[in-house]
């Protein structure tokens, strides 16, 4: 039976065991940064395969200098840990990988300054977010994005998801799977938890990270193989709502949403309302990416169990 781990305070143990005090800083006021590093289970091979390990910790280091958070991890140092924890936790199935780094001390007193800061990773089993063969039917939200002079989205701190969290809501509650969110200048930003592209005609475009987007990791991938697998461009720029209705594609990129395509936005069909063959065909190559299949990226893959069939 697969037992789910955690890494807390330098140490590895039973997810169950993992517990905060009340008063941690970060819990209290939002000043974590973490990540959402997905593992995808490869039956074949009876493997787990981490996916794009190195941009995630990447990342994870310009939010903690953004949030002035003390990390003093290696990239081997966080490797080691993260495969080490999958391990020991067994799942033979898909997983999602938390690690957050935060302001930990158990004091009262909102800033930055002056506390101290702790690491800690968990995993737990994690299936798909969103139907990526259906697509989601998305509205626009009447929650804007968080700007770069409130809070900055490009640094993925866990305050920020009460702004994900109000659209989700409002969207789900008003019958549609995801709300794609505006920035105070009325361009589209991104969904709660997924960046945002249109196919045009031959190339893509997405909206730049003056956009306020969290520069996703799965928005490079698909940049990466559109680019290099398919041909096919990727401009960034701003996008405004509407062309969002009359665009031959809509997807969304995300490391919970994979690359899930967008069939319908405000009760509008986005091209004839299914999912579109240039979102197809990236989607093939990802999931074979993404599961370890594909020997040209093999890069991007960490597997995490020693033991393997050959
Ligand atoms: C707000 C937001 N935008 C975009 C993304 C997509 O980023 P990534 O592809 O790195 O998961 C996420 C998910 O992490 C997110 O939470």
């Amino acid at each position: 039976m697969p037992t789910p781990h955690a890494y807390f305070q330098k140490q590895f143990m039973p997810l169950a065991e993992a517990k905060i005090g009340i008063m941690t800083h970060a819990f209290n006021y939002g000043t974590g940064v973490f990540e959402g590093i997905r593992g995808n289970w490869n039956d074949a091979e009876q493997q787990l395969y981490l996916f794009r390990l190195k941009e995630h910790y990447d990342r994870l280091r310009k939010s903690c200098r953004i949030m002035r958070i003390d990390f003093q991890y290696s990239d081997e140092e966080l490797y080691s840990l993260t495969t080490r924890l999958v391990e020991m936790s067994g799942f033979q199935e898909d997983v999602y990988i938390r690690p957050l780094a935060y302001k930990s001390s158990e004091v009262l007193g909102v800033r930055l300054h002056d506390l101290e800061d702790d690491f800690l990773l968990f995993v737990a089993p994690f299936g798909p977010y969103l139907d990526v063969e259906k697509g989601a039917r998305c509205c626009t939200s009447s929650w804007r994005r968080v700007e770069d002079t409130g809070i900055p989205a490009r640094a993925k701190i866990t305050g920020i998801y009460a702004n994900s969290a109000l659209a989700k809501t409002e969207a789900q509650l008003n019958g549609f799977d995801e709300a794609i969110m505006l920035d105070e200048r009325g361009h589209v930003s991104e969904g709660s938890g997924e960046n945002i592209f249109v196919v045009d005609g031959e190339r893509l475009i997405t909206p730049p990270p003056s956009s306020n987007i969290l520069v996703g990791i799965t928005r490079d991938t698909v940049i990466t193989l559109a680019r290099e697998e398919l041909g096919i461009q990727t401009v960034e720029r701003d996008i405004d709502r509407t062309e969002l209705y009359t665009a031959d594609e809509c997807f969304m990129t995300g490391t919970a949403a994979h690359i899930t395509p967008v069939v319908e936005l405000d009760h509008r069909p986005i091209g004839d309302g299914k999912m579109g063959p240039v979102a197809k065909r990236l989607m093939r190559l990802y999931f074979d990416i993404i599961t370890g299949r594909n020997p040209k990226y093999a890069s991007w893959c960490t597997p995490c169990y020693s033991k393997v069939k050959a």
